[in-house]
Parts: C-alpha cells; sequence; structure tokens
C-alpha cells in the first residue's frame, strides 16, 4: 500500500518556528506552506523555508490555495476557534494551539464542525508528553496504583516585566488580558491524560497581586488561579492554570488507591513513586525514584530529544501525523479539548461570583450543548478595546499611563510596533 504523506501548512510562525521544523522531518508529513502577516515573524523561519514552502500573508488565500491536507493553527490564543472551523469547512484538518476556543459558544461550534465536515481535530497540548508523565500514565494504566483519588497539576512562568512585554507587543495583545484560568491547558491535560479522567465541574478563586510583576508589564490579571475540578468518577483535581509565584516549574502529582506519584520538582525526566507499605506490587519498591525516558527504545527517545518543551512538541506533532494518516484517534480530541476551554471558561465565572461551582457540559450530548450555543461573552478586548466580561477579579484595574508609555517605548525600540 502507497504510504500517505499528509502535506500541512503553518499558520503564524513565532509559536509556528518551532513546529515548521519539526513537520519538516517528521517521517510522513511534508510542509507546504505558510501563513503570517508579520514581515518580522516570517524573519523568524527565513532559515526554515525553502522553494518547496509557500509563503502566505492572509489566511483565506492560504486555507484556499489547495496546498495542504491539514493545517497547523499558531496564530493569536484567543483566535483558534474562527481560523478552525474556516479550515474545516475547507474539509482541512486541524491541529490547533491552545486554547481552543475563548467561549461556550465556539466550544460548542467546534463540536458541530467536527460532527459536519468529518475533519480531524487534535489539540496541541505538548505537556502531557514530557517524559514523566508519559511515564506516569504508564504506570496509572498498568493499574497498579489503583485508581486516582486527588490530583494536582501546576504550570508557574514568572517573568520580568520586560519579557512579558515583548511577550505580548501591544495593548490589546492577547497576552496582557489573559486570565489565569484560561492558560489552563499545560496544568490541567497532563492530569487528564495520566488519569484518563474527564471534567464534570469545576470552582476557583483568584489571587490578585499586580505588584508582583514590577516595572512596566502592562497585563491585567490575575497572577494564580486555583482550581477545584471535580471529575465525572468523583475524584477531584487542583489546578493552577498559568500561574506566577517566585520560581518557575511544572509540577505534576496523582494520588491513588494504593500509592501516589509525582514528577520531582524542578525535573521533567524524574518520577517518586511510593506505595503503601502493604500494597507494593511484585517487583516494585515501597518507595522509588525513577529516572524516566519516553518510551523504553532509544530511537523513539532520540527523534524527541532536540524538540522543544521537554520533547512535548514532538509528540504533539506524531501523534497529529498519526492521526491524519492512519485514523489513529489523539487522546486530546475535539471534546477533550473544548472540554479544558469550558472550565477555563467557567472557572474564571466562578472567581468572579464567590468561587461558586459550575457544570461542565458533555459536548458530546446536544441538549446539553444547546444551552451554551449563545454563550458569546469573553474576556478578551475587541479591536476597540472593548471586552464583554472582566478579565481578572478586579475588573476595575487598569495599568497606569505611564507603565503603557514606557511599555510602548519597549516595544518601539525592540520594532515590535511602529507609529
Ligand atoms: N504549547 C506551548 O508550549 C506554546 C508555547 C508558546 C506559544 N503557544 C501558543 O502559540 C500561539 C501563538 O503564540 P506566539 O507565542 O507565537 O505569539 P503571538 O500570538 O504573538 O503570535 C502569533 C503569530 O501569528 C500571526 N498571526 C496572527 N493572526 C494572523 C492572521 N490572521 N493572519 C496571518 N498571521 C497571523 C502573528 O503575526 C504572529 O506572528 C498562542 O496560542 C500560544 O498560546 C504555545
Amino acid at each position: 500500500m502507497e504510504k500517505k504523506i499528509m502535506r500541512i501548512g503553518i499558520m503564524g510562525t513565532l509559536r509556528g518556528g518551532c513546529y515548521l521544523d519539526i513537520f519538516k522531518k517528521m517521517d510522513g508529513a511534508v510542509v507546504t506552506c505558510v501563513c503570517d502577516f508579520n514581515l518580522r515573524s516570517l524573519k523568524n523561519v527565513e532559515h526554515l523555508l525553502d522553494d518547496s514552502i509557500k509563503v502566505f500573508d492572509n489566511f483565506d488565500d492560504f486555507i484556499t490555495s489547495g496546498l495542504m491536507d491539514a493545517v497547523m493553527l499558531c496564530n493569536y490564543f484567543a483566535e483558534h476557534a474562527p481560523f478552525a472551523i474556516k479550515a474545516m469547512e475547507q474539509g482541512i484538518h486541524v491541529l490547533s494551539e491552545c486554547t481552543p476556543a475563548i467561549t461556550m459558544a465556539e466550544c460548542v461550534q467546534l463540536c458541530r464542525t467536527v460532527e459536519k465536515t468529518g475533519c480531524k481535530y487534535m489539540l496541541a497540548e505538548n505537556y502531557p508528553f514530557f517524559a514523566c508523565n508519559m511515564d506516569m500514565k504508564r504506570r496509572y494504566d498498568s493499574g497498579k496504583m489503583g485508581r486516582a483519588l486527588f490530583c494536582e497539576g501546576e504550570y508557574n512562568h514568572p517573568a520580568d516585566a520586560y519579557t512579558i512585554n515583548m511577550l505580548g507587543p501591544g495593548r490589546l495583545h492577547w497576552r496582557n488580558w489573559c486570565p489565569s484560568t484560561y492558560y489552563l491547558t499545560h496544568s490541567m491535560a497532563p492530569i487528564l491524560y495520566i488519569t484518563g479522567n474527564e471534567l464534570k465541574a469545576v470552582n476557583c478563586k483568584n489571587v490578585f497581586a499586580p505588584e508582583v510583576k514590577k516595572g512596566t508589564a502592562v497585563t491585567v490579571g490575575d497572577l494564580v488561579a486555583v482550581m477545584l475540578c471535580e471529575m465525572k468518577d468523583g475524584s477531584l483535581a487542583r489546578i493552577v492554570g498559568c500561574s506566577g509565584w517566585g520560581g518557575h516549574g511544572n509540577w505534576y502529582r496523582i494520588c491513588s488507591e494504593n500509592g501516589q506519584m509525582e514528577n520531582i520538582r524542578g525535573t521533567l525526566d524524574q518520577v517518586r513513586v511510593q506505595y503503601n507499605g502493604w500494597q507494593v506490587p511484585e517487583g516494585e519498591n515501597e518507595i522509588a525514584i525513577h529516572s524516566v525516558k519516553w518510551f523504553d527504545d532509544e530511537k523513539m527517545n532520540s527523534l524527541a530529544t532536540n524538540a522543544g518543551h521537554g520533547g512535548g512538541d514532538y509528540w504533539a506533532a506524531y501523534y497529529f501525523t498519526k492521526y491524519v494518516n492512519e485514523d489513529v484517534e489523539p487522546f486530546f480530541n475535539v471534546y477533550r479539548a473544548v472540554s479544558m476551554s469550558a472550565a477555563a471558561i467557567l472557572a474564571l465565572r466562578s472567581s468572579l461570583n464567590s468561587g461558586v461551582e459550575y457544570k461542565i457540559p458533555d459536548f458530546r450530548n446536544e441538549e446539553e450543548r444547546k444551552v451554551w450555543e449563545n454563550d458569546n461573552d469573553s474576556p478578551f478586548p475587541d479591536e476597540n478595546g472593548n471586552a464583554t466580561m472582566p478579565c481578572c477579579s478586579h475588573p476595575d484595574f487598569k495599568p497606569s499611563e505611564e507603565d503603557y508609555a514606557a511599555a510602548e517605548r519597549d516595544w518601539r525600540e525592540a520594532g515590535l510596533i511602529t507609529d
């Protein structure tokens, strides 16, 4: 049988540069085109382009070019769903950067579009594919730990004011308005992946601490979001969204009937496993720290070694290629993807509403979807600076005009904005 080769286009060439590099080397994929309307972003990938890759500056021309079977969306965080829907309506499969959707209505529309078009949709959530998380998944699937009762997922990413400004050039750039809960997939997805659990309900409280982002950062938002998620099987998970207390790191912990496991703080390739003394499975120790790899197979491991985000970027691209070419259903299909967006949206509402609990709809169920199909509230400002709901627990907070002026100086000096 002839081997299938997926033709893929990359939309957005900042983050997209990593995936351009990975897909160029991926067995079973060929990059045929890229799209970005910012020349500066395109410069970022200049060294990866050649005559076989067509460059577009307009999404409509790009998506109707006939050059691709699939598109990877690395455009702005708050605009993935409309572009994913447009692509699938052209019969093009979608690999979307996080987050899948920013409103409940978009969550519903994404599911309906996948069902209507028959296109394949996968979320490019990469943190579940750290070596530690893949190892914990294998251990969990072996059944030795028993059922998870309580889990924890942390993604903490503090940054200095200048770095924050360089990542969010422009008063209305999504990074300056992103609620901590909305960037939750890096802390939540590994827990769902390891345990296979599905979300049922969420509540949340935030920590507002603008003084921590010292200097001229012009972000509006809470620094920490603590979400308590109930899973369909009654277990709980504490998830922190994307938070910013001192000390960068990722940490995942699974507490189960017979024991618990977690990555050692500060590492992505060491897992501590502990069983109850009276329930140590044959061949295991009561307490052990394991150095772990993605797979037992060295050839597989070497493929991910040089990829970004602890190798996770490689596996996201790998599983999507397998999905398109071989029909292997990925874990982060549209339903799991939008359930995380719904948790993000409803967690923010919970935090604005004294921590009240919200039920997360079952997005396979049309009756449950109908309830949310017209819910378009979003905390991200439109081009006129207007949002339909607050993005943080202190709705009246605004950076000062002095801070904006200083940030604008930084953006201009770095060539990120022009007058
Ligand atoms: N999974 C991860 O580890 C990870 C890491 C970094 C970024 N991301 C995600 O990647 C996405 C992009 O983030 P980023 O860091 O590249 O910064 P960004 O959002 O500032 O850049 C987006 C790029 O897309 C281009 N773009 C946007 N809309 C366009 C349009 N309509 N037509 C043509 N080009 C368009 C912009 O010019 C820019 O170059 C975000 O969703 C972010 O969350 C994920």
